[in-house]
């Protein structure tokens, strides 16, 4: 299950992004917000990013005009790791080596296609493991205060 959350502004690119998650099969929650009605990003992005550190949904997808508010609130969330991408190679990065768990895209800086042609690298690539595993349980250490030197 993917969670989805917007605000006002990148509900149209989140409608985008739910095309592409039915072409590739893959089942979604909406955690809103579904109307033109101006809303604050954190609100949204701290449900959907609930939802996937609560293992609820594997991973999460929130757009907002510029990607960065909406992820700044979802990075808040203890276990989430959420990267703002406006190109392909950021996207699959983020997954191979540092194990992003949420992706977050700006309506203002995307359009629709480069919007899903992310969305779809970052959901095909997997963590590689390896030396990149280390890391991620650094931040992972950074996140409950401890010593990472
Ligand atoms: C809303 O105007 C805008 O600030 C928001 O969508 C987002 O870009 C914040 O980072």
């Amino acid at each position: 299950m993917i969670a989805l959350a917007s605000d006002h502004v990148g509900r149209s690119l989140k409608e985008e992004i739910k095309t592409l998650l039915d072409e590739m099969g893959l089942p979604y929650q909406d955690f809103g917000t579904d109307s033109e009605e101006r809303v604050d990003y954190p609100v949204y992005g701290a449900r959907a990013a609930r939802a996937v550190a609560s293992g609820a949904c594997e991973r999460g997808i929130i757009c907002c005009g510029t990607g960065v508010g909406i992820s700044l609130a979802a990075n808040k969330i203890h276990g989430i790791r959420c990267v703002v991408c406006s190109d392909c190679y950021s996207a699959a990065l983020s997954r191979q080596h540092n194990d992003t768990n949420m992706l977050s895209m700006g309506s203002r800086v995307v359009g629709s296609d480069l919007g899903k042609m992310i969305a779809r690298m970052w959901l095909t690539m997997a963590f590689e493991g390896g030396r990149h595993q280390r890391r991620v349980e650094q931040i992972a250490a950074l996140e409950e205060g401890k010593a990472i030197e």
